[in-house]
């Protein structure tokens, strides 16, 4: 998508004005101005899309509603241009131009390319076309006054938004341990980042057994990925971006039941983030140094499958007795956290798709942000909230809750029961990463995939966490 800034007259044929509520624009018309809420009986509520044919050089006008103008923020323009992108693409409409009613200033143009770029976005690599599709999809869109710098950069975030999606919506027989190492690869090359891949003798070689025992009773042997962005100068900080790489989860011998089972292609939705930010910032090349680490695996059960009572051995040389193959996650970040923390960063995150608990706690629209450290914690809310993704904190500093994780015969239990079960499984997470490294953990499990369209979502992978951690290293 070309996504460029206009002064003066619309330089295509449709435009779609977006309002406040109350807030009546004037809209010149063949040279005559007129009041757009009389025309469309519009009050500017958030989600009101009227359309006008008209004659003439432009001929089409929309009008969207944007809601109350005090609650707006950069997220109201992502979400509302998203889905005008959206509704014109399914109306054979390719060129745009939008009107927003304030000056775009850089974040503004940022979000609305963001919106731009996602809006339309469905996963159609499996499907034939259908009616009732887009005909078409929004290729230039004008920004009234945009500042250029900020649509560049929008359409770099919403590009990566659309690697992760992709890659998550990819099902378990496409996406393996070795085709997600190869995608990795692949944007490696092309971005010039460093990747290294480590195969499943490698791995055991390098004490990370943990990984190796939760993918031992898969047809398709782990892989260790290793990507990193240096930039040209000496970095101003350097961060790691650690991420859950199930490419699908069965449960492995604590086999899920049908229900539970389906969507677990989306596992892997922590570490597709991380491939895509990785793709993005080898584009948009931040003063900051930036690794990003993925364990892919997949829990199947098998007669070589990894069982119940097993002690496995991490790469910090922590024991973990397994409890349940299905909490599989934090065994297979043991390893990659211990390997995060060896390397000389200032701070490491991890996105994982960890508990079901989470979305009990907190539905399926805020992430758990589950950090003892202060400081990162209000760096990364405070990116989340730039962003529009929203974080509850959960503290973990919590002697009773602990003890639940707590193995007679080993280190460690890989699950602490359902009480708490967000909290002991970061209380888990934590005992891998070195205590002098400011840590969190994002439990993106509520909200990594959405079965229907709404704001700057499809159907599908959400990518949730990208734009947060994009808008965290770029500042
Ligand atoms: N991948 C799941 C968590 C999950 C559940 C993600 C629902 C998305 C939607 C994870 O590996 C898992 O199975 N967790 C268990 C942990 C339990 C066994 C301690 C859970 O949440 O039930
Ligand atoms: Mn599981
Ligand atoms: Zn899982």
């Amino acid at each position: 998508m070309d996504l460029m800034s206009f002064s003066g007259n619309v330089p295509c044929k449709a435009v779609a004005v977006h309002c406040f509520a109350g807030v009546d624009p004037v809209l010149v018309l063949d040279g005559a101005s007129s009041r757009a809420f009389d025309l469309f009986k519009a009050k500017g509520k958030k989600g009101e899309f009227f359309r006008y044919p008209m004659e003439g050089a432009v001929n089409e006008l929309f009008l969207v509603g944007l809601g109350d103008k005090d609650k707006a923020s950069q997220s109201t323009f992502r979400n509302a241009v998203a889905e005008t992108v959206r509704k014109v693409s399914k109306l054979g409409i390719s060129d745009l131009a939008v009107v927003l009613p304030v000056a775009p200033d850089q974040a503004i143009s940022s979000a609305v390319a963001e919106g731009a770029v996602i809006g339309d976005y469905r996963f159609d690599r499996y499907r034939q076309p259908k009616e009732g599709d887009a005909v078409v999809s929004v290729e230039k869109l004008y920004l009234k006054d945009g500042v250029e710098e900020g649509l560049s950069r929008g359409k770099v975030l919403g590009r990566a938004q659309i690697v992760s999606r992709d890659l998550a919506n990819r099902p378990g027989n496409d996406i393996t341990p070795q085709t997600l190492a190869e995608e990795a690869q692949r944007i490696a090359k092309e971005g010039g980042l460093d990747c290294t891949v480590w195969d499943e003798v490698k791995i055991q070689e390098e004490r990370m057994s943990a990984l190796w025992h939760v993918g031992k009773g898969s047809q398709n042997p782990p892989r260790f990925i290793h990507m990193v962005y240096r930039p040209a100068g000496t970095p101003k900080k350097k961060l790691a971006f650690v991420g859950k790489g199930v490419t699908f989860d069965s449960g492995g011998l604590c086999i899920k039941g049908r229900e539970g089972i389906r969507t677990m292609k989306c596992d892997k939705t922590g570490a597709c983030n991380v491939l895509a930010i990785m793709e993005a910032v080898s584009i948009l090349k931040p003063d900051v140094e930036v690794h990003g680490i993925v364990g892919a695996v997949e829990n199947m059960p098998d007669g070589a499958a990894y069982r119940p009572d097993d002690i496995v051995r991490a790469r910090n040389g922590k024991t973990i007795e397994i409890v349940n193959t299905d909490a599989e996650g934090r065994v297979t970040l043991a390893d990659t956290l211990s390997y995060a923390s060896e390397l000389d960063v200032e701070a490491i995150v991890d996105m994982a798709t960890l508990t079901g608990a989470v979305a009990t706690a907190l539905g399926n629209y805020t992430a758990g942000l589950i950090s003892d450290h202060d400081g990162l914690s209000q760096e990364i809310a405070a990116a989340g909230a730039k962003a529009g993704e929203r974080y509850h904190r959960f503290t973990m500093d919590d002697e009773k809750l602990r003890e639940q994780i707590d193995s007679p015969v080993a280190d460690l239990l890989n699950s602490g029961g359902p009480g708490g079960g967000t909290i002991t499984a970061g209380m888990f997470l934590k005992e891998f990463v070195k205590p002098e490294i400011p840590w969190a953990h994002l439990d993106i499990a509520g909200v990594d995939f959405y079965d229907k369209e709404f704001d700057c979502y499809g159907k599908g992978a959400s990518s949730f966490g990208v734009r947060t951690c994009l808008e965290y290293i770029l500042g």
